[in-house]
């Protein structure tokens, strides 16, 4: 389940007009989701974007429990509670943006660009994205890394022989904490907010 969000039927245009926010039903997508796992049309069921509000929803009526939240994760973006969450409850999490994501919505990349992780790759030999993507390992987080390039796909499966020290974690954790993945960029202005719909767009902020 991609996200926490549902929009009325009908063509689909991104981003989601504000009036055509409907409530989520959650445990319908569920039991559906379910049924193609029983039927063997699917490997394991898992979520994405949920916030530790939406999981504790979900878990009280999931018989078969999300394999995996797919959520944005990096030293820019840590997740600090959602993480002990999942662990607290044997969720695994997996990272998108792993390396900021994609320069886009006309914000600086929050990872390629932080000076404490050009610090730690220079004083290393290794580059940001390595850092950054090593540290993820480190947080026993899956990694949903992209890149087009031949020489930068290798340098990202460079991170299996080294590891960062405790002085290097403390200084990750101390970077300033920012969202990418922002509720602004799954709607558009059209329309206006209820407070039917506002309810599910909190979801996506919290
Ligand atoms: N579940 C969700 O809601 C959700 C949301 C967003 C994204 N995702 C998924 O997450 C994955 C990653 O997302 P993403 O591509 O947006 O984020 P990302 O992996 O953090 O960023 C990829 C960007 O970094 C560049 N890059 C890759 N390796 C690099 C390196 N070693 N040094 C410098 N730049 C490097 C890539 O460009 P080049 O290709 O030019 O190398 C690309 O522009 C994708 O599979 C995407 O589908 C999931």
């Amino acid at each position: 389940m991609h996200w926490p969000m549902s929009a009325k039927p009908g063509p689909a245009s991104f981003p989601v007009k504000q009036d055509d926010v409907v409530p989520v039903d959650l445990e319908g997508v569920w039991e559906a989701m379910g049924e193609c796992q029983r039927l063997g049309l699917t490997k394991p069921i898992g979520v994405s974007n949920f916030t530790t509000r939406k999981l504790e929803e979900l878990l009280t009526f999931a018989s078969i429990p999300p394999a995996i939240n797919q959520v944005e994760m990096n030293p820019g973006w840590q997740q600090q509670k959602l993480r002990r969450y999942c662990a607290n409850k044997g969720l695994f999490i997996t990272a998108y943006y792993p390396l900021g994501g994609q320069i886009a919505f006309g914000n600086t990349n929050p990872v390629l660009t932080c000076d404490v992780l050009k610090e730690i790759a220079t004083a290393k030999g290794k580059t940001v994205a390595q850092i950054s993507l090593r540290w993820i390992l480190e947080q026993d987080v899956g990694i949903v890394v992209k890149s087009f390039n031949k020489e930068r796909l290798r340098q990202n499966l460079g991170i299996f022989d080294w590891e960062l020290s405790q002085e290097e974690l403390l200084q990750i954790i101390s970077i300033t904490q920012k969202k990418a993945a922002r509720v602004q960029f799954m709607l558009s202005n059209e329309g206006s907010l209820t407070s039917v719909n506002i309810s599910d767009i909190d979801i996506i902020e919290t």
